[in-house]
């Protein structure tokens, strides 16, 4: 079996703190990953006791209560609080999702919180997206056209055509799935992985759009598509219920049916 050994900074080796929440009716313990870049340590994790008696139901509730009340330092990122902007994405107790959606009554036991699998962190739950919105960018994800239309008019679908994008336009870019997929993990440097293919496949899709041909080139590649192997690990994490790995097999089912 291969072993790796982690760069001697990455381990999570410094010695934790500890917030007891003296006087608690209802105890609920966190242990959340800390990294601060500018301290020079390597990253630890820290416990932190709230009373969940004094404290909303979800697991950002927790956080924010934690931030403000307890560790201003504690970093992480988070906007919408209802599952629309994608910003609070980590892995609680194992799995991606989003803190602000993830009820804490859900979660058994301590509830431990680390930053998104295999991506680089900013500071302690904040992860680096710029290669991810990088491969977003590179799908070219908004209408392309050549034809004109009368000006001032737009371009309209039917309602059969609009269904086609639903499942589709729903996603939030959270990255729960990329970073849940093996593929991903290990080829990301070239393989787009589940968010930006299905993305991708948001434009494939719709009937306004003109330029499937060069879409499809762009993605004809051993690597930017076909790493997928169909493990599925990104439609069990995606929050919105969103299924990457369907819209993936739309891809190469839309490349095989040009090759004949
Ligand atoms: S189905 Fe494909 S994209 Fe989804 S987790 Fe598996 S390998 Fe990754
Ligand atoms: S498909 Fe789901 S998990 Fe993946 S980025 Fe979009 S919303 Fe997040
Ligand atoms: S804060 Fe916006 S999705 Fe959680």
């Amino acid at each position: 079996m291969a072993t790796f050994t982690l760069p001697k900074n990455s381990k999570i080796n410094a010695p934790g703190r500890t917030h007891k929440a003296e006087g608690a009716s209802r105890l609920q313990k966190f242990k959340i990953y800390r990294w601060d870049p500018d301290s020079g340590e390597n990253p630890r994790y820290d416990t932190f006791e709230i009373d969940l008696d004094d404290c909303g139901p979800m697991v950002l509730d927790a956080l924010i209560k934690i931030k403000n009340e307890v560790d201003p330092t504690l970093t992480f990122r988070r906007s919408c609080r209802e599952g629309i902007c994608g910003s609070c994405a980590m892995n609680m107790n194992g799995a991606n999702g989003l803190a602000c959606t993830t009820a804490m009554e859900d979660l058994k036991g301590e509830i431990r919180i680390t930053p998104l699998p295999h991506m680089e962190v900013v500071k302690d739950l904040v992860p680096d997206f710029t290669h991810f919105y990088a491969q977003y960018a590179s799908i070219r994800p908004w209408l392309q056209t050549v034809s004109t239309t009368p000006s001032g008019k737009e371009r309209l679908q039917s309602p059969e055509q609009r269904d086609k994008l639903d499942g589709l336009y729903e996603c939030i870019l959270c990255a729960c799935c990329s970073t849940a997929c093996p593929s991903y993990w290990w080829n990301s440097d070239k393989f787009l992985g589940p968010a930006i293919l299905l993305q991708a496949y948001r434009w494939l899709a719709d009937s306004r759009d003109e330029m499937t041909g060069e879409r499809l080139d762009d993605l004809e590649d051993p690597f930017r598509l076909y790493r997928c192997h169909t493990i599925m690990n990104c439609a069990n994490v995606c929050p919105k219920g969103l299924s990457p790995a369907r819209a993936i097999a739309e891809i190469k089912k839309m490349q095989a049916e040009r090759q004949v």
